[in-house]
């Protein structure tokens, strides 16, 4: 017997298109994903291929220029201001840079607060208390309480907001990068302890990494993007041993994967520029080995291949598997 698992957030059909000086840019053409209750899907991709701005249009913090986002079976367009405010609370998001998602000026206590005093929660003395058992569930102590950023190490100051994304315990936490700017030992901690507690509080993460390892030790599912759209997508061994894209191929060739990772990797930072004539053919044509002399590639409309009920790839010609 299969368990249905239900999905808690749903991009359907997203584009978002900036326009500006420079010219236009397709950051996600048609992305589609789902988040399941309780999983991780890890969104992978070279810079600029459009992984925070899917983050960005999850959380409501910019619009999409068409498709539809459901949070938790509420439409994000159809919602009013406080309605998108209160549904905040639901999901919450931890970036990049340990020290400059921190107000520098605020005490750990405050920090960690903010989002309680926000939404209303408690009073100064239960708010205190709450802070004290998040801290302490994040690996810290009491006496963090009255420390400003600037006191903490990189790791520690990852842990403050990890502790202020939980406190008006969520459901969904996007994590964007959230262990990249961490060294290598304190890397590995900050991702059991994201396993820890999505473990025991039953939460779903969409995590958002340049590095295949991480992803590997972290997600259930895999979503890799390339210059604004969903190439390959499938459960986490679909795509890492089973890859048909030529692209995931390409990113996986030079991964060593350990569990936990434990040793400094290259990230792929390769800038990917956005393609001034984006059209319906695939747009990794003119990178791809296969594709480069291909018409079909040239000519004809790419469209997602449903390869099975949990692995789905973009790609007129992919790699033949056995
Ligand atoms: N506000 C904006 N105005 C114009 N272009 C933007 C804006 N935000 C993002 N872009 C462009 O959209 C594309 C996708 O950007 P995005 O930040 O989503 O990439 P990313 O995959 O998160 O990259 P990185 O791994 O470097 O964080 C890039 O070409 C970027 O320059
Ligand atoms: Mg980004």
């Amino acid at each position: 017997m299969t368990t249905q698992i239900d999905s808690v957030a749903t991009l359907s059909s997203v584009s978002r298109i900036f326009k500006g000086k420079t010219g236009t840019v397709h950051a996600l053409d048609n992305v589609s994903f789902d988040l399941k209750a309780g999983k991780t899907l890890a969104l992978v991709g070279e810079s600029g291929s459009g992984k925070t701005t899917a983050a960005r249009v999850l959380l409501g913090l910019d619009q999409p220029t068409s498709g539809s986002i459901d949070v938790l079976g509420r439409n994000l367009g159809s919602l009013k201001y406080e309605e998108l405010r209160l549904l905040r609370r639901e999901i919450q998001v931890v970036q990049q840079d340990p020290f400059s998602q921190l107000n520098r000026r605020h005490s750990v206590e405050r920090i960690i607060s903010s989002p309680l005093i926000a939404f209303n929660i408690g009073d100064k003395q239960s708010r205190r208390n709450q802070v004290i058992e998040l801290l302490k569930a994040v690996g810290l102590e009491e006496e963090h309480l009255n420390r400003r950023p600037h006191e903490l190490s990189g790791g520690q100051c990852q842990r403050v907001a990890i502790a202020r994304a939980l406190a008006v315990d969520p459901k969904i936490v996007v994590l964007d990068e959230a262990v990249s700017a961490l060294d290598v030992s304190v890397r590995a901690q900050v991702l059991n302890l994201l396993r820890d507690i999505q473990a025991s509080r039953g939460l779903t993460y969409l995590f958002i990494t340049h590095d295949l390892g991480v992803a590997h030790y972290m997600a259930d599912e895999i979503a890799v993007m390339f210059r604004g759209r969903i190439v390959e997508r499938g459960n986490r061994d679909d795509v890492f041993k089973e890859s048909r894209h030529h692209y995931t191929v390409g990113l996986l060739s030079s991964v060593p994967l350990a569990t936990p990772p434990t040793e400094k990797r290259v990230d792929k930072v390769v800038q990917s520029l956005p393609s001034p004539e984006v059209d319906d053919a695939c747009n990794y044509r003119s990178r791809c080995a296969v594709g480069l002399g291909r018409e079909d590639c040239k000519s004809l409309p790419i469209q997602i291949t449903q390869g099975s009920s949990t692995h789905s790839w973009l790609c007129h010609s992919p790699v033949v598997r056995s």
